[in-house]
């Protein structure tokens, strides 16, 4: 890496999760705040962010070959972009990623890129700087007020985990546990309704742990926190993910039933449903444990969507533990869910297990597995149909006229007709596909 010009331009590319998001667009509004402007599309940018996710097989292998493309095309393009990687491989690699990758002037971990524009400075001095440190909670308190904002935001009210899945590198790339306080967010919250968020999704690795002290100094949980923010004015939908079976509190499952802009959707993940892998796993629930949380949700909100994320092949997992999980997926009726293979994460306790199981195994278990969410997906909104429902607009669709937003449970809807972005819409839904419907506006209801 040389001396260099400041950045007139920068992208920032996100992988992985929702905080990676939230996180992704945070240093935009730094780099923002220094003036440099987002690269239009399909130009290279001067300042290129790899904003990484290490969750699954080959993530670090794929950044490198990203740099080695950027540095390809910036060539061809006779100049030599300035390259930042941040997230989850940032913290896993550090210095590592200096060592192999000598185009890459910034490395930074999720916990310390408000500390991005000081490396700016030094990178376009020619100096480059790795910074992986974990400085409680600095980070929030250094970033800029957003902007105007989409209709849909996001916003990280927790941060880490101390669950420690045997399988999972989060808690050493994210760090231990901390919430954020409770006037931090409520104020953070209120700028994004003015900004112009409609929607907000409280983000948190274990998001259901979070607590904190509200303004009358009394100890509140998450549904504290989801109280509160129902009352800002102009907001008008609230979500929160992800949570922990082991964190659900009474308060939050009550408020299901009792706050109207709180939105009927969970996404809980199970991962088995064989108590034995789930001991293995270290999730501290079991598959009787899981369903009978999901029956006291449904008994106060009867019409909640769930959500769920599935591990196949994890190590020693046989034919019938598998089928447990079929077993489970059958009883839940999931309206939408992740499924993936078991990767061996370097450096967890589940990466040195025997009985890994074999690709072709674990391509088998994932297929079925996803077949039958697959089919109950579409029944969740085949059952739908002939429901009227709010739309929240978020962007246009790709034939004209058309707009898409979303239902109360997350389904994606489609329709024609008069309405603009941030607008909710009572729409019927007339036709359900495996990942949308489409829908008839109603009316508008708010703008
Ligand atoms: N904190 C959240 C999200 C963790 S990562 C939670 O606890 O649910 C999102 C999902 O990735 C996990 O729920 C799990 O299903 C999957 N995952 C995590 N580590 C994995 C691994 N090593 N191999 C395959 N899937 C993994
Ligand atoms: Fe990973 Fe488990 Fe923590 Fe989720 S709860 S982030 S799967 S260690
Ligand atoms: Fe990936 Fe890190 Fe999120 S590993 S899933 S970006 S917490």
């Amino acid at each position: 890496m040389h001396k260099s010009d400041i950045p007139k331009t920068y992208r920032v590319k996100s992988f992985g999760c929702q905080m990676n998001v939230y996180d992704g667009e945070r240093m935009a509004e730094l780099l923002e705040a220094k003036g440099i402007t987002p690269a239009p599309e399909g130009e290279a940018a001067d300042l290129v962010v790899l904003n990484t996710c290490h969750i699954r097989e080959k993530a670090t292998e794929k950044v490198y070959s990203d740099i080695g493309r950027l540095v390809k095309s910036g060539a061809e393009a006779g100049k030599e972009p300035m390259i930042a990687v941040a997230g989850c491989v940032a913290q896993a690699e550090g210095e590592e990623i200096m060592k192999r990758a000598p185009a890459v002037g910034m490395v930074v971990g999720p916990q310390a890129y408000h500390r991005l524009p000081a490396m700016l400075d030094r990178a376009v001095k020619g100096e480059r700087s790795t910074d992986t440190d974990m400085p409680e909670d600095a980070k929030f308190a250094a970033l800029p007020r957003r902007r105007k904002v989409a209709p849909t935001a996001f916003l990280t009210v927790q941060e880490g985990c101390d669950k420690f899945c045997t399988y999972c590198v989060v808690p050493y790339t994210r760090g231990a546990e901390i919430s954020r306080p409770f006037k931090e967010l409520v104020d953070e919250a209120a700028r994004l309704v003015d900004a112009g968020a409609r929607e907000i999704t409280l983000l948190g690795q274990n998001v259901n742990a979070w607590s904190g002290e509200n303004d009358l100094g009394h100890a509140v949980g998450l549904d504290g926190l989801i109280r509160s923010l129902a009352a800002l004015p102009g907001l008008q939908r609230i979500r929160y993910t992800t949570s922990h079976p082991n964190d659900m509190s009474d308060g939050l499952i009550a408020a299901h039933g009792e706050v109207e802009k709180l939105m009927p959707y969970l996404h809980l993940p199970v991962q088995s449903g064989s108590d034995r892998v789930l001991k293995a796993m270290n999730r501290s629930h079991t598959a009787g444990s899981y369903l009978k949380l999901l029956d006291r949700f449904r008994k106060v909100r009867p019409d909640i969507a769930l959500s769920g994320d599935f591990i196949v092949g994890f190590p020693g997992e046989t034919e019938a533990e598998f089928e447990d999980t079929l077993r489970l997926v059958e009883q839940v009726r999931y309206a939408h869910a992740f499924s993936f293979k078991y990767s061996p994460r370097p450096g967890t306790p589940a990466a040195g297990m025997n009985h890994q199981v074999a690709k072709e195994v674990m391509d088998d278990r994932l297929q079925r597995l996803q077949a039958a969410l697959g089919r109950d997906q579409l029944a969740f909104n085949e059952a739908s149909v002939g429901k009227t429902c709010e739309v929240l607009v978020e962007r246009k669709g790709k034939l004209p006229g058309q707009w898409l937003g979303k239902s109360p449970w997350l389904q994606s809807v489609f329709f024609e007709g008069d309405a603009e972005i941030g607008d909710t819409v009572r729409v019927e839904l007339a036709q359900a596909g495996p990942n949308s419907l489409k829908g008839r506006v109603l009316e508008r209801v708010a703008a």
